[in-house]
């Protein structure tokens, strides 16, 4: 380790100390008075274990944990489910379950897949006329799907494969620059492994193609691949989420506002986020409260999720609610379109014990069914914050919460978390007031 420590916080070889030389040099370099005991609070008891979540990632010192929590209520297209919801948010899982409880006795979702198709692009640099390409194409597409049937054979198996393919010229960026957009069906897996393996054997395929094929010139040889990834936009991979009632049965009890009125305000509500971006970004990350909880305790990736949500979010040329609301004939509709490319084999699914276990609470789903329990979650999301927003404001809730949060850094006893909960009901919750209250509760200052 020596060898490898250096002055002022810089370190060569930092990836081939083992963990706890990586926490001894932390602790060396920016954490005087700590201990190596703070990074193991949630090592896992088995080696085993601890050592599949550290192969996870590169680096690690320690296991971070978030909580795991059950919204239960859920009904979608008839089954009930429990769901899985992985947030470090307090309030997301109590208003998706409160949601589900709402919707449970109003028909619940309906959820449809519109399709689940995903992308994968090979950009590339090509000196032969844009308008050959038609001519072209067809062997190019057979030399490609030759060349690489001994890496789609398995997954053409499970349902999937190569859907077709589209030449694309982008003369804007340069008059050689290239893009073959490939279309692909993954089955039950996200895909990205799949589609990241096609797409380099594409590339190496390309170049193989423009050396040999016969229908090529000699000055339509000369191809330089620049790079090969799947796209993180998925419009093709989209789920459709419903709930629906008459407008009489909109109550929301406790909140002052009758049926009819909170729908007209949920309304302009949806509406208002439809038309103004500032608003649809808090609207939509409300919505995503519930998707990335739900995608996080699948072991699925939020960051693609999220970044194709955003995408599919400003289709329009500018960044909208994905939710929409509307009354028809004296009903209610409220319905989200997102796209979610999601897995339920492969990945992190079977690797990490608790998205596992995730999966097992909700019967192992198959990639469309979570699709739809995701998407689902993200309308009850959605349902639960407007419905605060347009009614007792979101405060009320998320007091309860902070004030639990407050009173935990404050090492507060049961008694006294009772007896400060009662005197902060409908007062405003804040650190230094809590702190102030507790104090004086300690010092036997405040009456029983
Ligand atoms: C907070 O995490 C999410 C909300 O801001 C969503 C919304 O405003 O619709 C409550």
């Amino acid at each position: 380790m020596a060898d490898n420590k250096q002055e002022n916080g810089r370190i060569n070889g930092f990836s081939k100390l083992d963990k706890r030389q990586r926490r001894e040099w932390l602790l060396n370099q920016f954490l005087p008075g700590r201990t190596n005991e703070e990074f193991t609070y949630f090592d896992a008891d088995s080696g085993d274990l601890q050592q599949v979540f550290d192969n996870f990632s590169e680096n690690t010192v320690a296991s971070f944990p978030l909580p795991f929590g059950i919204a239960p209520n859920f009904l979608i297209n008839g089954k009930t489910y429990a769901v899985p919801m992985v947030t470090e948010e307090s309030s997301v899982v109590a208003a998706a379950s409160s949601s589900a409880k709402y919707w449970l006795t109003r028909g619940g979702f309906r959820v449809e897949v519109v399709a689940t198709e995903k992308l994968g692009q090979l950009h590339f640099r090509w000196a032969g006329h844009p308008d050959r390409r038609a001519a072209l194409l067809p062997d190019l597409k057979a030399h490609l799907e030759r060349a690489t049937a001994g890496i789609t054979d398995r997954m053409e198996a499970r349902g999937g494969g190569v859907r077709g393919l589209t030449w694309k010229h982008l003369p804007t960026v340069d008059p050689q620059c290239y893009q073959l957009l490939v279309r692909f069906g993954t089955g039950d897996s996200m895909g990205a492994n799949f589609i990241n393996t096609v797409l380099e054997a594409y590339a190496t395929e390309l170049e193989a193609w423009s050396a040999t094929s016969a229908a090529l010139s000699d000055e339509e040889r000369d191809v330089e691949v620049i790079m090969a990834i799947l796209s993180n936009h998925t419009p093709n991979c989209v789920v459709t989420a419903a709930v629906s009632c008459p407008i009489e049965e909109m109550n929301i009890p406790g909140s002052g506002v009758d049926a009819a009125d909170f729908v007209r305000r949920f309304r302009l509500a949806v509406d208002i986020a439809r038309e103004d971006t500032y608003r649809a970004v808090t609207h939509n990350k409300g919505i995503m409260n519930g998707i990335d909880a739900v995608v996080l305790a699948t072991g699925n990736d939020f960051r693609a999720v999220e970044s194709a949500a955003h995408a599919f979010a400003a289709e329009s040329g500018r960044y909208r609610s994905l939710s929409r609301c509307r009354v028809e004939d004296d009903i209610f509709h409220f319905e989200l379109t997102v796209p979610l490319a999601l897995g339920t084999v492969g990945g992190l699914t079977r690797l990490h014990p608790l998205a596992d276990l995730a999966l097992d609470i909700m019967g192992r789903p198959s990639a469309r069914e979570l699709m739809c329990i995701a998407a689902a979650t993200g309308l009850a999301q959605n349902f639960a914050a407007l419905r605060s927003l347009v009614t007792t404001g979101i405060q009320q809730g998320h007091m309860k919460m902070h004030l639990q949060n407050i009173l935990s850094s404050l090492q507060a006893s049961p008694p006294e978390r009772q007896q400060t909960a009662e005197f902060f009901r409908g007062r405003t919750v804040s650190h230094h007031g809590v702190r102030q209250y507790l104090d004086r509760l300690r010092e036997g200052g405040v009456g029983g």
